[in-house]
């Protein structure tokens, strides 16, 4: 596997975090950092909410510091929206003192109601429309990289990621994420890495490969059947951070223990509070640490018994007397 990769002239690391909306916020990516991450992506946000004003949408986008190098995804269809929701978010970027990696565009997001708007994975149905929005960004954002995630097309008989990646290449994409499955496949099992390896055949620019990388073994193969420049991982990551130094390390990897397992839940717990608050780091956690418990014998009862804190207090009470407890299977 490659150790960098260069993207618009700047050089990183090649494993990736890719986006994931309702996970992959600040904390996570803080935790998914000090265990390796090269280069991370925002959750996406909305281009409409954010030209329209909305509150909460401008936090979802703020990335610190400590977490550079960070891109920030938007998602939506209006090729003028898009441009402009990229000079908010680098006006904001500068406010704030920490500039993204890149715009990241989403292409790639197969969910109804986003691609009954036309937006993610339907950009892939309407190639015109992408690439003005690539065009019209890239025009906004200057010195500053335009990125794309993509999936293979819109369903089996419509797998045009490689003319996408062309014809956006040439509006002026700096380099491309690829979901190796096409919308109609949702997440279901098998990826088709054959695709990533034709758009690598037919762009200059990085194509970073994505889909189904649990393991160091599956990194590797990724990059062996498709000649990939670097890539990512989402759901992968998820209660795993470790992976990120797994794929790293390959063979010298040694895998956390049970109680490292609880320790990081817990730490991941406390920089959601301090990213959030108590109040919606408490009921936003419940997710988060179920992925770190997945698997331990008593985990079920752990999780209902999370299910029912409500306050920071009882979350680590909970998890620090699992970590703890001498009879526990992981004692
Ligand atoms: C909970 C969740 C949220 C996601 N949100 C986004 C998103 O906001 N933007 C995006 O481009 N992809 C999103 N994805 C897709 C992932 O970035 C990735 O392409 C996909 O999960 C395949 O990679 P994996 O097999 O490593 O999980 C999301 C995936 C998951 C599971």
């Amino acid at each position: 596997m490659k150790q960098t990769v260069t993207i618009a002239g700047k050089e990183y690391g090649t494993v990736f975090l890719a986006p994931m909306a309702g996970m992959g916020d600040a904390a996570f990516r803080k935790i998914c950092k000090e265990h390796g991450a090269d280069y991370m992506t925002t959750e996406m946000v909305s281009a409409k909410a954010l030209c329209y004003g909305d509150k909460k949408t401008p936090i979802l986008a703020a990335i610190r510091e400590y977490e550079k190098p960070v891109a920030i995804q938007i998602f939506g269809s209006e090729p003028e929206t898009m441009a402009k929701a990229s000079g908010i978010l680098l006006e904001m970027s500068a406010k704030r003192g920490v500039m993204p990696a890149a715009i990241d565009v989403n292409m790639g997001c197969p969910m109804t109601k986003v691609v009954k708007s036309g937006d993610g994975s339907a950009l892939m149905r309407t190639p015109e429309k992408a690439e003005a929005i690539v065009r019209e960004m890239v025009s906004v954002c200057g010195d500053m990289p335009v990125t794309v995630k993509l999936r293979l097309g819109w369903d089996h008989e419509n797998r045009n990621v490689v003319d996408m990646a062309k014809r956006l290449e040439q509006c002026g994409a700096a380099a491309f994420c690829i979901h190796a499955r096409t919308r109609s496949e949702m997440y279901s099992p098998g990826i088709h890495p054959e695709y990533i390896r034709m758009v690598k055949e037919s762009v200059s620019v990085p194509v970073i490969g994505n889909g189904d990388i649990f393991t160091a073994a599956d990194a590797k193969k990724m990059v062996a059947e498709t000649g990939c420049d670097g890539v990512a991982v989402a759901r992968g990551a998820l209660g795993n951070p470790w992976l990120f130094e797994e794929i790293h390390k390959g063979a010298d990897f040694i895998p956390p223990t049970k109680e490292e397992r609880i320790r990081e839940a817990l730490r991941h717990f406390r920089y959601m509070i301090e990213d959030k608050g108590e109040r919606v780091a408490v009921a936003e956690s419940r997710a988060a640490i179920a992925y770190y418990t997945k698997g331990l014998s008593g985990s079920s009862r752990i999780r209902g018994m999370m299910n029912t804190a409500e306050t920071a207090d009882e979350i680590i009470h909970i998890l620090s007397d699992y970590a703890d407890d001498k009879n526990s299977p992981f004692a």
